[in-house]
């Protein structure tokens, strides 16, 4: 394995920095118990001054060790509905070219392969970003009705939005993915994430996203590719564990999908960067 590739471990140790850090926020949890309460209940990702990052310092460490994935979900939200999600992109869309077109070609491959069989028309991408992965795959893909991106952060919606780069049948949406799947998901359709989403969701979350989909919608098909910390065993645990610096979900992928009624056609990881990138492909069908 190598040492660079994110892990549970990763989120586990704490630098004499962050020690103090934590330390300092507990003892403010104290002084400050008001404000430490409105925190853990709408934790924020942006911090100002000195109280409030100590704080959060604390409250993430405690949110780790107690496992409270609904504090982790917030936190993530308002980190990709901010300046996080802003800058996102022009960070990393190398990935697409880099990992993505470089490293899943075969993935890819069979995900054509499926998508010909299963009778899907329609896309509904879940945390599209800048839309790369969802224009390619529209006109990947054989006869596709229609696409929709789907972001939690609003710049970029915009963004894509003004962009004509798109192909017609993309419509790009701003929103929490989960609740639009929830409302508006239609049958016939392939849901994909890539580059890791899902890890920003907690696995109830996730249990009541897919099990919707897999007993009211009939006929749809997964395409995931989610980094899974590289110390996760999947054989051995279906537990979802904050792992890297992030702290989002190392999910098992093959028990999200199996345990709500799916059957999962195609698993592989790729190691990338920090990143250890599992895809998956499922369907309802088999
Ligand atoms: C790690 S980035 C991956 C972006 C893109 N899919 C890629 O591969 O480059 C995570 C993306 O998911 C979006 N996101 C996070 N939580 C979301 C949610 N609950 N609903 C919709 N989008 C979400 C973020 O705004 C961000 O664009």
């Amino acid at each position: 394995m190598s040492n660079s590739l994110l892990t549970i471990q990763t989120a586990e140790k704490k630098s004499v920095k962050d020690q103090v850090k934590v330390g300092l926020g507990r003892a403010f949890s104290i002084l400050f118990n008001g404000r430490a309460n409105e925190l853990a209940n709408l934790p924020t990702s942006y911090p100002s001054g000195l109280v409030d990052k100590m704080l959060m310092a604390f409250l993430k460490e405690k949110a780790r060790v107690g496992n409270d994935t609904d504090f982790f979900e917030q936190l993530h939200a308002d980190f990709w509905q901010g300046h996080g999600g802003e800058v996102f992109s022009s960070n990393c869309d190398h990935r697409f070219d880099d990992l993505f077109l470089n490293h899943q070609a075969h993935d890819l491959e069979l995900l054509a392969n499926f998508w010909v069989k299963s009778e899907c028309k329609h896309i509904v991408e879940i945390g599209c970003c800048s839309g790369l992965h969802l224009q390619h795959l529209t006109t990947l893909l054989h006869g596709v009705e229609s696409a929709i991106g789907i972001d939690i952060n609003p710049s970029q919606i915009k963004a894509n939005n003004r962009n004509p780069k798109f192909d017609s049948r993309i419509r790009f949406i701003s929103g929490d993915g989960g609740a639009w799947v929830m409302e508006n998901a239609k049958p016939n359709t392939l849901f994909v994430t890539n580059g890791g989403v899902l890890e920003y969701f907690s696995r109830h979350r996730l249990n009541e996203i897919v099990n919707h989909i897999s007993t009211n919608l009939g006929n749809a098909m997964f395409f995931t590719v989610e980094p899974v910390a590289a110390d996760y065993d999947p054989n051995t645990t279906i537990e979802s564990i904050p792992f890297g610096e992030e702290l989002s979900f190392s999910h098992n992928y093959r028990d999200l999908f199996e345990s709500n009624g799916l059957n999962v056609l195609h698993q592989r990881p790729v190691d990338f960067e920090s990143w250890r990138m599992m895809t998956t492909i499922a369907s309802t069908n088999s």
